[in-house]
């Protein structure tokens, strides 16, 4: 069964998903406005994945019998001046989303929520991959520098992420 508090976490963290699409389209945003075809892309295809998370939290709120609550959000970073800055923000958004999750565990952990806990971690697996990727990304950014021609190359690159597969 689980607790009023968990339900209210889990909610948040549907919403926080949600938020984090946001923040993700205007990371593309920036992007798409310098030209920067491929890191855009990237950033797209982030902000579906992570409208993906959301739903997957909305749909096992439903499977619990609960109701979701979707709330209103505040406005993402807009003001985002150089694609290493992009990834960078990104980077960090990952470590906050790996925050909430691990503390969401911690409660179903502490209720012996078990099926609950089953299903977060699908998310603290996920985190694990997201902040590697990110990470690796920045690593390149950095590298990189101001040399154009590296710079081209990694936005070719990533700008062949495709859809991923809708999540179950
Ligand atoms: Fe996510």
């Amino acid at each position: 069964m689980v607790s009023e508090e968990l339900l209210e976490k889990l909610n948040d963290q549907m919403n926080f998903e949600f938020f984090s699409s946001h923040a993700y389209l205007a990371l593309a945003a920036y992007c798409a406005s310098e030209s920067w075809e491929g890191f855009s892309n990237w950033f797209v295809r982030q902000a579906e994945e992570e409208q993906a998370h959301g739903m997957k939290i909305f749909n096992f709120i439903n499977d619990l019998g609960k109701r979701a609550t979707i709330s209103g959000m505040e406005s993402p970073k807009n003001d985002t001046h150089s694609v290493l800055e992009a990834f960078e923000s990104a980077y960090a958004h990952e470590q906050e989303v790996t925050r909430r999750i691990y503390a969401l565990s911690d409660i179903a952990l502490n209720e012996r929520e078990h099926a609950t806990y089953q299903f977060l971690k699908w998310f603290i697996d996920e985190q694990v991959e997201e902040e590697s990727t990110v990470d690796s990304i920045v690593q390149r950014l950095r590298r990189i520098g101001n040399d154009g021609n590296a710079l081209f190359i990694l936005d070719a690159e990533l700008g062949k992420r495709g859809a991923a597969p809708a999540a179950q």
